[in-house]
């Protein structure tokens, strides 16, 4: 899958996309000549070197074509005459950020090395190759080295960068990003996911302007404003054609992912830790590594870059433990009782939970000492004996006599001020002590870059976990860090808090999951504020917002599914009059929006008659049908309108396939609606909800026909069924021979 000439021109391909950069002969700096669909091998790619005679300044003497303003790049640095944004800036002991990286050997692996403390994805000898480039600086003892790893079944290049200092001198980094190349031209439109604090993941497309665009995080976590990924995209493409690059970091901190476009058109894609608050001292005999990016190309439109992340994602990121595994259904208390719970009520839900056919209780927020209201208490994980007064081992153990699985929330990262530990460490807290210290949500961040500290949460972990009968924590993240200072680390360091911040985050997940393997783990960040690859690695499903309103769920699960497999987005049906726009919708649309998420429900099943009981019953049975289905099949989004939006799934086999389709508002004298479906096998036929049989090229072609049909029955004008507001439909496909 690598290839490299005499030249030194490397070819990284499968039979989905080829990647190909070479060293330039007198500079040793490497040139990017191409990303995109695979193209055959060739003796020379010479043929894609461009070199105009332009004014500019130049790095060789006598040599009016080395402006490397004017060269597409695969790792650019600044002090080399290109005046775009550098992918990676080191000062010097003499104050300057002048670097020449030039080329110094190579190494193809079969496979791929680990990258340690980092998430990453993974990959075995047989199905996958790594490259391997190192490059000297010419002024230090500074080596960088550029990793790229290539799946057989994948149309992504992994890629990453790491930096050693093999000198005697501390070196500071001021950036490294974990990718960047130049494409040729800059027609294509930024799509990218934006949003706030209960509605995440809304989905942003705007052309591309001469100049720099970015999307990042300042904030400590990958955040509920963007999310570390963009895509570019021909401005004629649409879901299922033209071409899309897609880019994506595996990192839950603080991200940079931008384009900048010079007066040549040149687009310079770049993907990495912001640089922003960003130093690190490098000292003698260490190194850095940067986290992973997935680049990744199809001609098959935004849904072919979300299939080839979606597939890369189950491949080689998410622990296969629980890629295929069906996962519980649950019911979260919180939105049943908030703060406001004892014993007999949890106990109550489970029951009733049992009743319905739910597999798990889940006790969020405001199980341990003194925690009533979100003023208090985090840092101090033990069980609040007023609410629980048989202790957590005891409720366990009554909730598993019921015969539901149990679940507890946590928020390992956080202090709240009256804890005897912040009382005992209040160095413990991140912040300058000198100065002022931020609350958020009543509450401050641990200082994670401590390994103390994510030990002393450690223990306290493991203590529940290991003396409760636990199936699933959801690991929760509820505020922003707004001082980085960290009292541990010395002046020097204070630019390091923010990545050994989430350092400390993976650690602590390593150190769980290393204790408690089978312990299944949901991430959530106040809803969905670090839904991203690094915290899937560990915990393979996200609660994907704080809103649970099943119209905002329908924009926010959308533009989750742009980039994240079904199975990683956390969602569940919670009561009416929802609770954060106050909207009723139907239960039966609240079920069918949850359908394509991990399922579950968060509302007070007490409160339900026996109808809405029934109906719920009803819910699981058709999640236990279609799980496996939603979890392993190919995603399509075939419709997202103002009032209308669409899903589809399709089984890898192409034996099924499953439509939900939204209505918002109900419209009078409807216009005829057809729904186009997408990857089907060719030349067959599937039944519709048991009954038509329609062939595939129909289906395909001229779609499923939403409106009814009332020929000989107009009688029933006065009788039809009646449209309301917020509905919604479920279409299962099975695949027969025609008759
Ligand atoms: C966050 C989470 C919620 C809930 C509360 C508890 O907001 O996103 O689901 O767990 O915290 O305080």
């Amino acid at each position: 899958m690598i290839e490299v000439n005499q030249a030194l021109e490397f070819h990284i391909k499968n039979s989905k996309v080829s990647y190909i950069f070479r060293v330039m002969e007198k500079t040793g700096i490497l040139e990017h000549l191409y990303f995109g669909a695979a193209i055959a091998s060739e003796k020379s790619y010479l043929y894609l070197v461009e070199r105009e005679l332009r004014t500019g300044n130049n790095l060789l003497t006598g040599d009016y074509t080395s402006s490397l303003e004017h060269i597409k790049q695969e790792f650019p640095v600044y002090g080399t005459t290109d005046f775009r944004y550098p992918a990676i800036s080191v000062k010097y002991p003499a104050g300057d950020t002048i670097s020449h990286f030039r080329y110094q050997s190579h190494r193809i692996i079969a496979g791929k090395e680990k990258i340690s403390g980092l998430p990453q994805t993974f990959g075995k000898k047989e199905n996958c190759e790594t490259l391997i480039v190192q490059l000297q600086d010419q002024y230090s003892k500074l080596v960088l080295e550029l990793f790229y790893t290539i799946f057989t079944d994948s149309a992504s290049i992994i890629r990453s960068a790491q930096i050693k200092n093999n000198g005697s001198e501390t070196f500071q980094i001021e950036q490294l990003a974990s990718a960047s190349f130049d494409l040729p031209d800059n027609d294509y439109e930024l799509v990218h996911l934006t949003g706030a604090w209960a509605r995440e993941t809304h989905i942003e497309r705007k052309q591309l302007f001469t100049g720099r665009q970015e999307i990042s995080s300042t904030r400590g976590a990958s955040s509920h404003i963007h999310n570390p990924f963009m895509a570019l995209c021909r401005p004629n493409t649409t879901e299922l054609l033209g071409e899309v690059y897609g880019f994506s970091l595996i990192y839950s901190g603080n991200f940079s992912a931008q384009v900048e476009v010079d007066t040549y058109h040149v687009s310079r894609c770049q993907i990495g830790i912001n640089p922003f608050q960003f130093q690190w001292q490098l000292a003698p005999g260490t190194s850095f590594h940067s986290p992973e990016a997935v680049l990744t190309f199809t001609k098959k439109g935004l849904n072919g870059m979300s299939q080839n992340f979606h597939d890369l994602f189950r491949n080689h990121l998410i622990n296969q433990k629980w890629v295929k595994k069906e996962r519980p259904i649950l019911v979260n208390n919180w939105e049943a009782t908030y703060f406001d719970f004892t014993e007999e009520k949890i106990l109550r839900l489970a029951q009733s939970a049992k009743e319905c056919g739910i597999e798990m209780l889940v006790l969020d927020d405001g199980w341990f000492k003194g925690r009533n209201n979100d003023e208090t208490s985090l840092g101090n994980w033990q069980v609040d004996e007023k609410k629980i007064p048989n202790g957590l081992p005891n409720l366990s153990e009554k909730i598993h006599q019921v015969g539901l699985k149990f679940g507890l929330w946590f928020e390992p990262e956080m202090i709240s001020s009256d804890t005897p530990l912040f009382q005992k460490n209040p160095e413990y807290r991140l912040g300058q002590s000198q100065k002022n210290i931020s609350h958020g949500r009543n509450q401050y961040v641990l200082d994670f870059s401590n390994p103390e500290v994510v030990e002393t949460i450690f223990q306290q972990m493991a203590a529940i976990l290991s003396t409760v009968e636990i199936e699933y924590v959801k690991w929760d993240m509820n505020r922003y860090i707004s001082e980085a200072y960290s009292s541990f680390l010395s002046k020097e360091q204070q630019g390091e808090v923010f990545h050994r911040y989430i350092l400390g985050v993976y650690n602590l997940y390593e150190k769980i999951l290393t204790k408690f393997p089978d312990l299944l783990i949901e991430s959530c960040a106040g809803g969905g504020g670090r839904f991203d690859p690094g915290l899937l690695y560990y915990a393979p499903q996200t609660w994907a917002s704080d809103d649970t309103d099943a119209v905002e769920r329908l924009k926010i699960q959308s533009g989750a599914s742009m980039v994240y497999p079904l199975s990683t987005i956390g969602g569940h049906i919670s009561a009416v009059p929802n609770h954060q726009v106050g909207r009723t919708t139907t239960l039966k649309m609240r079920g069918d929006v949850a359908l394509f998420s991990t399922f579950g429900y968060e509302l007070d099943l007490n409160q339900l008659n026996a109808a809405e009981k029934q109906e719920i019953a009803q819910q699981i049975q058709t999640y236990h049908k279609y799980s496996s289905l939603i979890q392993t099949g190919d995603f399509y989004q075939l419709a997202c309108e103002t009032n209308q939006v669409a899903w589809l799934v399709v089984s890898k086999n192409k034996q099924e396939a499953l439509v939900g389709f939204y209505q918002i508002l109900a419209q009078p004298n409807q216009p005829y609606v057809r729904l186009k479906l997408t990857g089907l096998a060719k030349d067959t036929s599937y039944q519709v909800n048991g009954e038509k049989l329609r062939t595939s090229s129909s289906l395909e072609n001229i779609g499923l026909i939403l409106n009814e049909n009332y020929t000989d029955r107009t009688k029933e004008y006065w009788t039809r069924q009646q449209q309301h507001d917020f509905s919604s439909r479920i279409f299962h496909l099975q695949q027969m021979q025609p008759e």
